[in-house]
């Protein structure tokens, strides 16, 4: 297990300073579960072993369950209102919710019903940040889990890739995150892919899109121009430098009109963005600093806690008391904690 972990170089953002939100705690699990953390690292060095592509996929899943409305792991929820049948989530990895469920399961094996699923999902995005070689950070824990999912229109609220940086930073500022955490969180487009249908508004015939390179976009257009079902089977790496490597090279990407979303491209073309884009392109110690604090400070967004209304749910697809509902069928597959 420890190979490839021991294989990343660490750099350690000390985030502990940063203020929290009732309820978390940067301890919270040293005497319900000591052993979380560890086992959340094993699940997820296990996992990229077989596939580097699931750090990107939780990395991604953390950030949509996060906005919509609050790290509560209501991404997780399936069944009819499930937020994933809502067009931003259609492209989120089987492979990520899946290996977010066997973790649970394993901690829960090992502590009991003790450990929230938001807070799998959090550590395990942590250690999938860390293990493709990003920057090691404290999470604050104690999170609940919701009873039910966001409603399509909250889950709509995650950014397109076609908006422009005014429309990013007022989406931003809806969830009270600021410029800052636009163009670090932003950086997380250092790992994983993008469909055509995400970025084909930029190419001929749609688009003679100038702020991307030539050569790039004729390169992008010729691929996507085989795709055969609507832009949803050809995919493009999201960092045409270093794509499975966590490190600042998206941003070289920037400067070079290599982006490969009108909403990655603008942070280097706009006013408002561009001096922290090109400043985390020179100094990626700066880059993994605040992507590390805008990571902590999304990770408290709407939390539920003790305090408010949530559960630690025993399987991360459904509410408990669905799950005893469906533990009474026949048919019913059985909990394993
Ligand atoms: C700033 C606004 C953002 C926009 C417009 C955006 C948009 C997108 C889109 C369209 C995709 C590809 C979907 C597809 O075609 O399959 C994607 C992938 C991804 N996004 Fe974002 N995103 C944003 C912010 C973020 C943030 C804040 C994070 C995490 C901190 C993030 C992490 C990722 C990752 C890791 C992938 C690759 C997923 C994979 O390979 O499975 N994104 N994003």
């Amino acid at each position: 297990m420890l190979a490839m972990w021991c294989s990343v170089s660490w750099a350690t953002v000390t985030v502990n300073d940063e203020p929290l939100v009732a309820g978390l705690s940067w301890s919270f699990y040293d005497v319900s579960c000591p052993s979380v953390e560890g086992i959340v690292r094993w699940h997820v060095t296990e996992a990229l072993r077989r596939d580097i592509g699931i750090a990107a996929g939780v990395i991604r899943l953390f950030f949509h369950d996060c906005f919509p409305q609050g790290c509560d792991a209501s991404v997780l929820l399936s069944g009819g209102k499930s937020e994933q049948k809502e067009l931003p989530n259609l492209s989120l990895r089987p492979a990520a919710l899946k290996l977010i469920e066997d973790i649970r399961a394993s901690v829960h094996r090992e502590c009991g019903p003790r450990v929230s699923c938001a807070d799998i999902i959090t550590l395990a995005a942590r250690d999938s940040v860390v293990a493709s070689g990003g920057p090691f950070f404290d999470v604050p824990l104690g999170r609940l889990d919701g009873f039910s999912p966001a409603s399509a229109a909250q889950v709509n609220t995650l950014p397109a890739p076609f908006l422009d940086v005014p429309a990013l930073t007022e989406a931003f500022k809806n969830r009270s995150l600021d410029a800052a955490d636009l163009v670090a969180l932003s950086g997380a487009h250092t790992v994983g892919l993008g469909h055509c249908s995400s970025f084909s508004d930029r190419l001929p015939p749609n688009a003679d899109d100038k702020t991307m390179d030539p050569a790039f976009r004729a390169k992008l257009a010729a691929k996507c121009a085989k795709d055969t079902d609507g832009g949803n089977t050809v995919t493009q790496v999201l960092d045409v430098r270093t794509p499975d490597a966590f490190d600042n090279k998206y941003y070289f990407d920037l400067i070079a009109k290599q982006g490969l979303f009108k909403s990655d491209q603008g942070l280097i073309d706009h006013p408002s963005t561009k001096r922290m884009a090109t400043r985390f392109a020179l100094n990626q110690a700066a880059f993994f600093d605040q992507f590390a604090r805008s990571m902590v400070k999304m990770s408290q967004m709407d939390v539920l806690t003790a305090g408010n209304a949530g559960e630690i749910r025993r399987n991360c697809a459904m509410p408990n008391n669905q799950l005893v509902l469906s533990s009474s069928s026949p048919s019913s597959s059985q909990n394993d904690a």
